[in-house]
């Protein structure tokens, strides 16, 4: 801007704005601070407020700069007076807290959990003079925070209408989000928009300030209580929205109660925002099951993609998936070329008929006759493969709380040691038991089904069997109380690359990295090296992108999904598959910007071998990274990079395979091409 338009605008500024509006403005920023915290480092502050009128609320900056403006908290109730004025501090706290824990699995060996904890309690002035403490956990890169309701002679139980919780963004910006309460559920491809423009979304949403600094908003320790989603009710305030019940409250509970976390990661970039998802798991609790060396995090193959592509069916007749003698040749295919497991899909009695959204037929123990599931697990063990089992609910946990006990049992008994769920129904159709013996209609994300799901996996932990949701409800962490919990879908996965309308987009893996990710862990099923989908249908992919996919899609399961013919008609890429670990020492992303591309590199655990992995969107990428994360000595670079004329749309299976000998002090320099991608493997040479 030239001085003149400078001087032009700060006059059209003041005739434009009222003297009232600017009174407004101030008087909104002018809610006083009765406590504050700082994070450890004094980079991030917190102030919580209140009003003349006793509305409790907070803000936060970052080196002296808003973040977050004045935003309220409180609660509606549906027997009960709101939780929102009338309050006054009835005492406060603060206290610091380092630690650091081992992850049994995961990207990081290790993670530090320090922050300053700040908890303020505010009691109603008047009437029922109930108490609301809100507690925050200020980190150098986030916040979080929760409210405990303690229990009272007239509050017994919280039946809670919804949360008055806001998030008011700071400063202008984008936003990427997706759809949150529509039909499909949380598999909605990925909305780029101005703050201003945000509907009702999931969570994690990400958003990049002007300033460039980069937050996401999500949530930490769903247990007991409903999903939050956020809704933007005006200017750039987000407010959370919970899922709805069928029995009215949002969330019903005896008291006292604490809520899940409220987190917002702030970070200066979008690789340390990628980091700063540490802080979902560190305010999850410790893990709950002692050892559990019996997870196993591993890659696996199955009868799946077949069902996909309409090439077999999940039902009984001519075209059944799941016989003895084709999971025979996939057990063979898994130990010849290192796979831990082998998933089998349309296994059991249920299958017939319209299931979608019904359910009432599945049997979770009883095996279509042409399966030999006895057999079949006798074989895997000799072959020293597992067999992984499924269990499609179709959204009736009525019939399948029935039978989860036998049915667990009977993997156990069998040697499975993990279980695919899914709930295949449309949003607000999962039937749930109601009062009476009645069915009642739920959210995949209610109340109901974060309880339902902490279920499955606590009696799954108790017969040590691992547990990975599809149509799940999303992840915030449990991983590190439950870890079991081993993986989770919770997006579009590669699926939509085989009947989507649309297809994934070159740029949705760039999307989830910075949003979905953050959460957690996902069963993405990266790998279809055929870029094939339904009825000969193109994948908006290239080749060696597809094998990137292993590296930047973090999940301690990963499944090789193609057909076995078309491994072996792509030894090249298929040997990256084979090679590429799934449990990691440690994870950096290297360059990366949400939605254009992502660099990341992760050491094997236990290992000095690195991997890297690198994907772009629909535009030519290019990036040039320091290898310094390698060390001391010398390594052998197994590169698989695109092509000079790849493309997803003219030459997406133009693929480069070649090896250099790279140490710590080089750089290295790659392109990526539309819809691209590249993988490395690292190998340490003895010299
Ligand atoms: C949807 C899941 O995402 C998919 O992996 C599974 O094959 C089908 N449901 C059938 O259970
Ligand atoms: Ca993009």
């Amino acid at each position: 801007m030239t001085p003149f338009r400078l001087a032009l605008a700060l006059i059209l500024c003041f005739i434009a704005v009222p003297a009232s509006a600017q009174t407004i403005a101030q008087a909104v920023q002018a809610a006083p601070s009765v406590a504050s915290g700082t994070s450890p480092s004094g980079t991030i502050k917190v102030d919580v407020t209140l009003t003349a009128e006793g509305r409790t609320g907070y803000r936060i900056s970052r080196d002296g700069k808003a973040v977050i403006a004045d935003s309220r908290l409180g609660f509606l109730f549906t027997d009960a007076p709101e939780m929102l004025r009338n309050f006054q501090v009835a005492g406060q706290s603060t206290r610091k807290s380092d630690d650091t824990w081992d992850e049994p699995w995961g990207e990081y060996r290790s993670i530090r959990n320090r922050y300053t904890e700040l908890t303020v309690n505010f009691d109603e002035k008047a009437w029922l003079k109930r108490r609301m403490t809100v507690v925050f956990r200020i980190y150098d890169d986030g916040v979080g925070f929760r409210y405990q309701l303690p229990r009272a002679a007239n509050f017994t139980r919280a039946n809670i209408a919804d949360e008055l919780t806001e998030f008011n963004v700071a400063e202008a910006g984008e936003a990427w989000w997706d759809e949150a309460l529509e039909w499909n559920r949380e598999e909605y491809p990925y909305r780029r928009t101005r703050i201003e423009e945000i509907g009702t979304a999931q969570t994690p949403l990400t958003v990049r300030m002007a300033s460039g600094l980069h937050l996401s908003f999500h949530e930490a320790a769903l247990v007991d209580y409903s999903g939050m989603n956020l809704r933007r009710v005006q200017g750039r305030v987000l407010k959370a929205s919970l899922t709805p019940s069928s029995s009215g409250p949002k969330v019903s509970r005896a008291t006292p109660v604490a809520t899940p976390w409220r987190v917002i990661m702030i970070a200066p970039d979008a690789p340390s925002l990628y980091k700063s998802a540490q802080i979902v798991l560190n305010l999850n609790e410790p893990n709950k099951l002692g050892d559990v060396s019996w997870v196993k995090p591993m890659k696996y193959v199955g009868i799946w993609w077949d069902m996909h592509l309409d090439r077999k069916t999940w039902n009984s007749g001519p075209k059944h998936g799941a016989t003895t003698a084709y999971t025979k040749q996939m057990i063979d295919f898994a130990a010849a070329n290192g796979f831990g497991g082998v998933l089998v899909e349309g296994w059991n009695k249920g299958w017939d008929g319209d299931w979608f959204g019904r359910g009432f037929e599945f049997s979770f123990t009883e095996p279509y006759p042409d399966f030999d599931i006895k057999e079949l697990a006798r074989y895997a063990r000799s072959k020293g493969v597992v067999l992984i089992g499924h269990h499609e609910t179709a959204g009736n946990i009525v019939n399948y709380e029935k039978q989860l006990g036998p049915a667990l049992d009977l993997y156990k008994s069998l040697g499975i040691p993990a279980v695919k769920t899914g709930y295949v129904a449309d949003a607000g159709g999962i039937q749930a038991p109601g009062p009476d013996g009645t069915t009642r209609f739920e959210w995949h994300e209610g109340q109901v089904m974060v309880n339902h799901h902490l279920k499955v996996v606590t009696e799954a932990s108790k017969r040590h069997i691992a547990v990975n949701p599809h149509e799940p409800v999303k992840d915030t962490g449990l991983r590190r109380t439950y870890p079991n919990w081993i993986a989770r879908e919770g997006q579009r996965g590669m699926e939509y690359n085989a009947w989507g309308e649309p297809k994934n987009p070159p740029e949705h893996e760039a999307n989830l990295i910075f949003t979905r990710m953050l959460s957690g862990p996902m069963d993405f099923t990266p790998g279809v090296v055929s870029l094939i989908g339904k009825n000969n249908t193109q994948i908006q992919s290239t080749l060696a992108k597809q094998l990137a996919l292993y590296v930047v899609i973090y999940s301690p399961i990963q499944m090789a999904p193609d057909l076995i013919e078309n491994y072996e008609a792509n030894p090249t890429a298929f040997r990256f598959i084979k090679d590429v670990a799934v449990d990691w020492d440690d994870t950096r992303m290297l360059a990366g910007e949400v939605g254009d591309l992502a660099v990341i590199a992760r050491k094997a655990r236990g290992s000095g071998t690195w991997f890297l992995g690198a994907v772009g969107d629909e535009q030519e990428r290019r990036f040039d990274v320091s290898l310094s994360f390698l060390g001391r000595g010398r390594y052998r670079a197994e590169i698989y990079r695109d092509g000079d004329t790849a493309d997803y749309r003219t030459n997406a299976r133009d693929m480069v395979a070649e090896q250099r000998v790279v140490s710590g002090s080089d750089r290295l320099a790659l392109r990526i091409a539309p819809g691209g991608g590249a993988a490395i493997r690292f190998v340490p040479l003895s010299n």
